[in-house]
Parts: structure tokens; C-alpha cells; sequence
């Protein structure tokens, strides 16, 4: 060698895996070094920070042997260069199908390993699914049937639950508003059990806009007059709730995400819609003396509207838009990818098809104008695009037609273009500002007009779609 050895290893350090990768693969001399583990945790550990890696989030590396660090290091560039290639369409390397029966629709999937979070809606319970083994691990009664999923709270640092609020019913019915509709948190441990750590009866008489969830407090968007909106929140802990009545309008296609803040996207105008967002003053409680609130135009609007069209066709400008239900992940290590991903349609009155699909991602850091990104307390957009056609409709379950992963990078959609649907995951890349639309090629046996309910694996690579009859599908697209 000409270097000495720990002056290559600490160059090795420094560049990207793959290129690490080839130079330990030139020469029998430099091969020697990839047998330093300590080189294998630098380069994975560096790579972890902009994308998730073939394992779970969680897992201690220093743990693994060279060989499965190895394998990890080879597995993330092969998958890399899998997503990164112009190719629009991408093929699955292979996939299972696996029939549960009718009756099962998919709540979560856990990033990394091979669990899946069921609802069986024959017995009203949720269960923990192994895809690998095709076992069923562990189930919680939680209600017949599930209308609502809020985007799914990854855990806290040093813990490693997921906690997710559902509203069900107790007993199958076709609308929330039918049965006695009951809001409740789900949570799912790594290995796989899952407790209800709060569940309270929500009565009748409301229509439902958005659950929200934090790790203190969950709670609801609903009207009971159809015109002004309320905010419902519990503290998780106390089980104290507050009731916000305020004075703005309520829109059901409206998308919460509360983290300090609770950020309610709503309010659609010619050609802008907007962010309200609720101060976290409003929603800290105690006690239950001030349970009621009511507030006049105190939801705040948050500067950082959505008036930007970017690229889209010139025709659509001065018309109509709504939103969809929104996708939010915090990113996990923190900084990985978006802080909030927020999808709308853009376009759509009822009677016509709509023309585009409009992602966008939040982060906390905002560009100064000159030129420098510091951190901020509030969200900010920092890159959006848009896709012809809507998300497909069908099923009740406001999660059924889009997901985002948890590394806060991907997004899958099933959407439609004049009744042609198609499966398209959305890459985005933080470093470079852009992103990639792949469409996925299905295996020939899977029909996408029956399929009900989806996830995705941003770890593993795969998507999971459950179809009405209950047939299965885990497809490895890398
Ligand atoms: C948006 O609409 C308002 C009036 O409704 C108009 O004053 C404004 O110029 C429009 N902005 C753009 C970017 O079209
Ligand atoms: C959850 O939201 C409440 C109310 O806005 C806020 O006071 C609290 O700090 C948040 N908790 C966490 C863990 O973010
Ligand atoms: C929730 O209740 C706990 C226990 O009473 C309290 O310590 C905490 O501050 C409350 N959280 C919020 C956000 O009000």
C-alpha cells in the first residue's frame, strides 16, 4: 500500500459508501480494510443521517458483524442506484402473495421488519402480522369498524413505540355517524404487541374533519353545525380534553398535524389555499375549569400559505382547488428527509375529473434571502411538485389512497388519470432539492380497481397492497 492504513481508512471516511465500496473492491491490499468494522459503522452511520437504510431505524449497528455490515453497506448502494435511474418505470424484483380471507384491512406497517398491522373486521381487533413467517403475532380489540387512521407518530427519542389514533366504531357500520364512534390510540411495539393507551367515546352528532396526535395529546377536527369548526383535544396523560369552538369555517377536506402547534390546511380560494395554525397556548390543560373554549379569530394564519403552482399548466391557474387528507411524517433520525408532506388536488370540481395531484414538503429551516438556512419554529415549504390525475377514490379509510413512509422521503399514491390508475412512489431528495416519479409495475394477477388498503417500507423497499378478497401482495421493488 502506498498510504498507511489509517490514513486510507479515515480518506474512506470521507467519501460517499459506493465509492468506498469500489475502492476496497480494487485490490487484495485494500480489501484488508474492509475488514474494519469501524469503518463499516462510519460509512453506514453517515449514510443513515439522508436515507433510510436496509434495517430498521433502531438498530445498533456496533451489534452487527463485518459480514452483515458488509451486506447492509452492498444492499443500500444496490438500492440506490435502483431508485436513482432515469427510468420512469420500475420493475419489482419479486413479490409474495399471501390470501388472509376477506375482512382485513392494512393500518401500518413497521419500517424495517417484516410486521404488519392489521384490522380484522370480523372480530374488531387489531393484529400483528409477520409476512415472513405468515404468522399472526398478537391482536387488541379495538371496534368493527375503522373510519379514520391519523398519520402514524414515530416514537420518541429512546423509546420505540408508534402511536396511532383511530376512530372506530364498536359495531360494523357503514358511517361513523351510524354507530357510537369512539377515538382511540393505538400503540405498536417493535416486537410486535400493541397496547390502547387511551380510548374515550366521542358521542353523536358530529361530523368528523382530521385526528391529530402528538406524544401528549390527541384529539379530532369535527363540526356539530356543519358550519364552524371545533377542535377536540385530549391530554393523553390526564385524559383532561378541551373543547375549542372557534369562528372558522369547517371544510371537509381539511388535513391536521400537530406537533407543538396544531397546523390545520383548509380554505380554498381562486387561487391559493391556505394554513390556520392553533398556537400551543390553546391547548395546554390541566384541569378540567376552563374545558370550554371559544375563540374568534384566533386560529393564526401561518404565513406560509400554499399559493404556488410551480410548472403547472398555465390553464389551471384561477381555478378551483381543495385538499385531500394530508400525509405528515416527522423524519426519523430527525433532519432525514421532510418534516410534514402535505397532498392536495388541485382543480376539482365535483362534476369533472381532476388534473393534478400537488405534493409538498415542510421543513423546520428556512432560507433567508440571503441565501442562508437556519432553523425555525415554523414550518416552511420548501419544495413542492405536481402529478396529472387525482387519487384514486374508493374505500372509507381516509389513508387508503397514499402513504408516506417514515423516513419522510417517499410517498406512494394509487392515483387515476381518466380512469386509468396506477401505483407511483415519489422519491425526494433533500440534498439536491429535486425527486423522482417512478410508476411501478404490478405483477400481472393484481388488479388495481380491487385493491383496498396500502403500505410502504421505505427500509426493506417494499409496498404492501390488500386487495377486497383479501389477497396480499408484498412487492420488493429494490
Ligand atoms: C389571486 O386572486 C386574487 C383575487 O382573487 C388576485 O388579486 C391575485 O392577483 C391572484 N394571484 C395570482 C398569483 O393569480
Ligand atoms: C403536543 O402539543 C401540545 C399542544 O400544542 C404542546 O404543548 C406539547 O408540547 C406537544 N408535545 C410534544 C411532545 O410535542
Ligand atoms: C397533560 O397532563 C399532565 C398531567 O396532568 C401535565 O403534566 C401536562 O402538562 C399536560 N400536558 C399538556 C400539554 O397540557
Amino acid at each position: 500500500m502506498l498510504l498507511n492504513k489509517d490514513i486510507l481508512l479515515h480518506i474512506l471516511t470521507l467519501v460517499p459508501l459506493e465509492d468506498a465500496l469500489s475502492f476496497i473492491s480494487v485490490s487484495r491490499d485494500y480489501r484488508q480494510l474492509g475488514e474494519e468494522k469501524s469503518l463499516w459503522i462510519h460509512l453506514l452511520d453517515a449514510v443513515k443521517k439522508t436515507q433510510p437504510l436496509p434495517c430498521p431505524d433502531d438498530v445498533d449497528l456496533l451489534g452487527k458483524s463485518v459480514k452483515e455490515l458488509k451486506r447492509l453497506a452492498f444492499h443500500t448502494v444496490r438500492r440506490e442506484h435502483r431508485w436513482s435511474s432515469e427510468t420512469k418505470n420500475i420493475n419489482y424484483r419479486d413479490y409474495t402473495m399471501i390470501q388472509l380471507g376477506p375482512g382485513y384491512s392494512l393500518i401500518h406497517s413497521i419500517a424495517g421488519t417484516p410486521l404488519l398491522v392489521v384490522h380484522s373486521e370480523r372480530d374488531g381487533t387489531a393484529v400483528c402480522y409477520n409476512i415472513d413467517t405468515t404468522r399472526f403475532l398478537h391482536s387488541v380489540h379495538i371496534g368493527q369498524a375503522v373510519f379514520h387512521i391519523s398519520l402514524v407518530l414515530t416514537p420518541a427519542p429512546g423509546q420505540k413505540t408508534h402511536l396511532i389514533a383511530l376512530l372506530v366504531t364498536e359495531e360494523l357500520a357503514v358511517d361513523y355517524r351510524g354507530g357510537h364512534a369512539s377515538l382511540l390510540v393505538l400503540a405498536v411495539h417493535p416486537d410486535g404487541t400493541m397496547d390502547i393507551p387511551f380510548r374515550t367515546e366521542l358521542g353523536t352528532g358530529f361530523t368528523f374533519g382530521q385526528l391529530f396526535l402528538n406524544h401528549s395529546i390527541v384529539g379530532l377536527l369535527r363540526s356539530l353545525d356543519l358550519e364552524t369548526l371545533d377542535i377536540l383535544a385530549f391530554n393523553l396523560t390526564s385524559r383532561a380534553c378541551r373543547i375549542i369552538h372557534t369562528d372558522t369555517l369547517y371544510d371537509a377536506q381539511m388535513g391536521a398535524y400537530l406537533d407543538t402547534n396544531l397546523y390545520i390546511v383548509k380554505d380554498r380560494s381562486a387561487n391559493s389555499s391556505n394554513v390556520y395554525y392553533c398556537p400551543s397556548s390553546l391547548l395546554p390543560y390541566q384541569d378540567f375549569h376552563d374545558k370550554l373554549l371559544h375563540v374568534a379569530d384566533t386560529l393564526q394564519w401561518d404565513d406560509h400559505g400554499i399559493r404556488w403552482w410551480d410548472g403547472l399548466d398555465a390553464s389551471l391557474s384561477g381555478l378551483g382547488t381543495w385538499f385531500e387528507a394530508l400525509g405528515v411524517m416527522t423524519a426519523a433520525p430527525a433532519g432525514r428527509g421532510a418534516a410534514l408532506v402535505t397532498i392536495h388536488h388541485i382543480n376539482v370540481d365535483h362534476e369533472s375529473e381532476a388534473r393534478a395531484i400537488n405534493l409538498r414538503y415542510w421543513s423546520y429551516r428556512e432560507k433567508k434571502a440571503d441565501g442562508d438556512v437556519t432553523p425555525s419554529r415554523r414550518l416552511t415549504p420548501v419544495y413542492t411538485l405536481n402529478l396529472w390525475g387525482m387519487l384514486a377514490t374508493g374505500g372509507s379509510l381516509s389513508r387508503h389512497r397514499h402513504l408516506i413512509a417514515y423516513s419522510g422521503l417517499s410517498v406512494l399514491l394509487v392515483d387515476q388519470y381518466f380512469h386509468r390508475r396506477s401505483v407511483r412512489l415519489v422519491r425526494y431528495r433533500p440534498c439536491a432539492a429535486s425527486s423522482s416519479i417512478h410508476l411501478l409495475d404490478l405483477p400481472s394477477e393484481l388488479s388495481l380497481n380491487t385493491i383496498s388498503t396500502i403500505a410502504l417500507d421505505d427500509h426493506r423497499g417494499t409496498i404492501t397492497l390488500l386487495d377486497q378478497s383479501g389477497d396480499l401482495y408484498s412487492i420488493f421493488y429494490a
